[in-house]
Parts: C-alpha cells; sequence; structure tokens
C-alpha cells in the first residue's frame, strides 16, 4: 500500500498529494492545540484551514501554503487563557469550525517512582486540559453553531501498559469525555470523536516514549502492519473525523495504531 507523504523533522512536506477534495474544508478554521511540533503541526500543514501554534509553525505555514494563521500561545490548565485565545481567534476569522484537542504531557516512568505532582501535571494537560478547551469553544461557538471536536488519544489504557498510568489513566478519561459530551452536545451539531494513534515516528512522544529504540530493536515487526505509522497518516484520521466526510459519526474513538495494542508485548 503506498504511503502518504511524510517527514520527520517538524518541517512542511516537500510535496502532498490531497486524498481528500482540497477544499473539504473550504474557508473553515481549526482551533487546534499543540500545533506547533508533530501530529498537531501535521493536521494544520494538510488542511486547507487556520490554527493555534507558536510561530515558527505559523512562518513556516504560511509560507508554505498561504493560508492564514494566528499563532497563540497558550497553556490548555489555564481557562482564562483558553478564553482569551478563542475570542481572539474569533474576532480574526469570524468562526470556528474544528476543535483538535491535541495538546498532552508524558513521559516513561514506573508508578512506584512517580510523584503524586507528576501523576497530577499529566491529568491537567491532558484531561482538564481537553475538558476546558472544548468547554470554552462549545460556550463561545459551537453551542450557537456547530462544530467538531477530534480529541487525541492513545491506546496505552487498552492493556494497561507499564510505565504510563499517567497518560493512560488521562486518556481513558478522555475517551469517557468524549462520549459524554457527544452526548450532550449532539442536539447542537456538535460532533466528539477521538482518534487514538499508536507509535508515530517523528514525535515528541515517539522519542520520549523509546520508538527509536523499538525501531532499531525491530521490534515493530511484532505490529500487524509491522511498522511506526506517521504524522500524514494521523492527519489523515483527524482530518475525516474533523470534516463532513464522517457527517453521521459521533462518540467514536478510531484506533490508528496498525494494530500495534493487539500485539505489541507489554514491559
Ligand atoms: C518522572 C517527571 C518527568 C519524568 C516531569 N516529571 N518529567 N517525573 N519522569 N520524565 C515530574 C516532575 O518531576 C514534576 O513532579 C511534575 O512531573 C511536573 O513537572 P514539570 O516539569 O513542573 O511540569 P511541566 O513544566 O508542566 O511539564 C509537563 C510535562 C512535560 C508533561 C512534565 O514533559 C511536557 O510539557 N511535555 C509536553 C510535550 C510532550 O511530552 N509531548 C509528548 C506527548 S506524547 P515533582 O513532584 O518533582 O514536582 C503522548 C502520546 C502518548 O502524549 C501515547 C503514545 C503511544
Amino acid at each position: 500500500e503506498e504511503l502518504p507523504e511524510d517527514v520527520g523533522s517538524d518541517d512542511c512536506l516537500a510535496s502532498y498529494t490531497h486524498i481528500y477534495s482540497p477544499d473539504l474544508l473550504k474557508d473553515q478554521v481549526a482551533f487546534i492545540t499543540g500545533g506547533g511540533s508533530g501530529i498537531g503541526l501535521r493536521f494544520l500543514i494538510i488542511c486547507p484551514v487556520l490554527v493555534e501554534y507558536y510561530l515558527c509553525a505559523a512562518v513556516k505555514l504560511s509560507a508554505a501554503s498561504g493560508r492564514r494563521c494566528l499563532p497563540l500561545r497558550i497553556d490548555v490548565r489555564q481557562p482564562d487563557g483558553i478564553a482569551a485565545a478563542v475570542d481572539e481567534t474569533l474576532k480574526e476569522f469570524g468562526r470556528l469550525d474544528i476543535l483538535i484537542n491535541n495538546a498532552a504531557g508524558n513521559f516513561l516512568c514506573p508508578a512506584s517512582a512517580l510523584s503524586f505532582n507528576a501523576f497530577k501535571t499529566v491529568l491537567e494537560i491532558d484531561t482538564m486540559g481537553t475538558f476546558n478547551t472544548s468547554k470554552v469553544v462549545y460556550e463561545k461557538w459551537f453551542k450557537d453553531h456547530g462544530g467538531n471536536v477530534v480529541n487525541v488519544s492513545a491506546t496505552l489504557a487498552y492493556r494497561g501498559q507499564a510505565l504510563q498510568v499517567h497518560a493512560g489513566s488521562a486518556k481513558a478519561a478522555n475517551d469517557a469525555m468524549t462520549k459524554h459530551l457527544a452526548v450532550e452536545w449532539g442536539p447542537s451539531g456538535v460532533r466528539v470523536n477521538a482518534v487514538a494513534p499508536g507509535p508515530i515516528s517523528g514525535t515528541e512522544g515517539y522519542r520520549k516514549l523509546g520508538g527509536p529504540a523499538a525501531e532499531a530493536a525491530g521490534s515493530f515487526q511484532a505490529v500487524p502492519l509491522q511498522r511506526a505509522g506517521n504524522k500524514t497518516e494521523m492527519a489523515h484520521c483527524a482530518l475525516f473525523l474533523a470534516s463532513r466526510a464522517s457527517s453521521y459519526v459521533t462518540g467514536a474513538i478510531l484506533v490508528a495504531d496498525g494494530g500495534a495494542w493487539l500485539t505489541s508485548p507489554n514491559d
């Protein structure tokens, strides 16, 4: 199977072959947390849309695509900062169509060595951060206009992955939140879905969670698709969930891990 174009660094793609219509998100505006690097940045690059992310990403993206982008620095743990950023986005673009809750923090650590504050910090970024941003965007725009929320999840909790009690607990809570909000906000025309990536090359998570070592040791042979995923593949999943391509899908968690969680050793 032919894979979509990828680049391991946080640079724009040298070329990109659209697999959806280039007009799929025409005139739409997306608010993406954690869009400064990794999967979040790749989503920006292949989408004909706007943005939240850091200045260097904005400059690169504008130069590559000619699209408008507004780099905003926020901490998803601070609701006031999110509210100000959403206000600024609405002032600049006059609408908001998509929210991608992509910001996350993680590291490998056994539960016995994990401080109380470390556990709390990851929950605050991943879980409270997703709730804070979703609620602000809903109150300020989606409640009256509809919209699409895409949460970036993980498969860690499916089997209780070792060294990941913090991130696994956080993402499991987010999967529950995805369903709760899908139920409550569906009548307002808001769809809430999640994509759950496996090991994705060229990301902070891949570097921090042992991806290169696993690759060198040939461990990906145990994954049904026998390789790590790439950022463009994750962006395609998010694009499906964020667009009318998935118009009757809500409360769903799209596992996009090459089958990894089914077969990978848990150590
Ligand atoms: C153990 C750690 C630690 C580590 C930090 N802590 N790093 N404990 N091992 N490697 C502890 C600190 O000692 C501290 O506890 C507490 O966590 C908070 O740390 P701070 O540095 O004060 O927090 P902060 O500056 O807010 O940083 C948050 C962070 C950081 C999560 C710790 O790594 C971060 O911001 N990362 C963002 C980028 C990132 O990680 N992206 C990858 C996401 S990958 P004490 O008790 O000492 O005060 C991902 C994918 C998962 O999510 C699924 C993959 C398949």
